[in-house]
């Protein structure tokens, strides 16, 4: 993020010297009205190799710019709104979540009242370190979440729940979840 920032700054910058060097080099500036003064500086930076600088910048900070949004989405979907880490992050004693192990599995602290086949008392590592990554992959993460299916065709066993989520939603969780150690 700090390099985005510093490659920001560059493209301001980039911006900000033809305007300060027009301003200077302009004979006269003070009797020129504000109108050509901006003409000038307006030409002065199309003339020169900026634009293309900037577009150019562009191309680099925008997509990172975008992905580290998604990611941002992703977290607030999975840890929010479907609240991943409930089932899926250990608790310690004190009914804390242990931070140390977000998303990295756990044995369930719930279990129901009447039998429910298949039910599971642990759930599986989501982090990218975890086996499930090795063994899906991305795809299959994302279609998992868009159609409740596993890439065996089935439904995950309870407690999971079988989400039914929007291609744009799944993609960014799966992106939060690879962002996880
Ligand atoms: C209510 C508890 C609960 C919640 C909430 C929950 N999970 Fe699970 N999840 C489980 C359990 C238990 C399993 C093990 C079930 C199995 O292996 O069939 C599991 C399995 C999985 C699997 C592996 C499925 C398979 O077939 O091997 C993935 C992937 C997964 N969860 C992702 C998620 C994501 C992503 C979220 C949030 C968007 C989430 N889970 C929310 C309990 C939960």
């Amino acid at each position: 993020m700090r390099f985005e920032a510093s490659r920001a700054a560059v493209a301001t910058a980039a911006i900000l010297v033809p305007w300060r060097t027009a301003n200077r080099t302009l004979p006269g500036i003070s009797d020129v009205g504000l109108e050509s003064k901006i003409l000038h500086v307006v030409s002065l930076t199309l003339m020169s190799p900026y634009p293309l600088l900037i577009v150019s910048m562009c191309i680099f900070v925008c997509p990172g710019w975008a992905q580290s949004g998604k990611v941002a989405r992703g977290k607030y979907l999975a840890e929010e709104v479907a609240r991943c880490q409930e089932c899926h992050t250990p608790k310690l004693p004190d009914g804390q979540f242990d931070k140390d192990k977000w998303m990295k599995g756990a044995v369930m602290n719930i279990q129901p009242i009447e039998p429910i086949k298949g039910w599971h008392k642990t759930s599986p590592d989501l982090t990218r370190p975890g086996k499930l990554w090795a063994k899906w992959g991305e795809l299959a993460f994302i279609k998992f979440l868009t159609t409740g299916n596993a890439p065996n065709g089935k439904p995950a066993e309870a407690p999971m729940p079988t989400y039914r989520m929007s291609q744009d939603d799944a993609e960014a969780i799966v992106d939060y979840l690879k962002s996880l150690k």
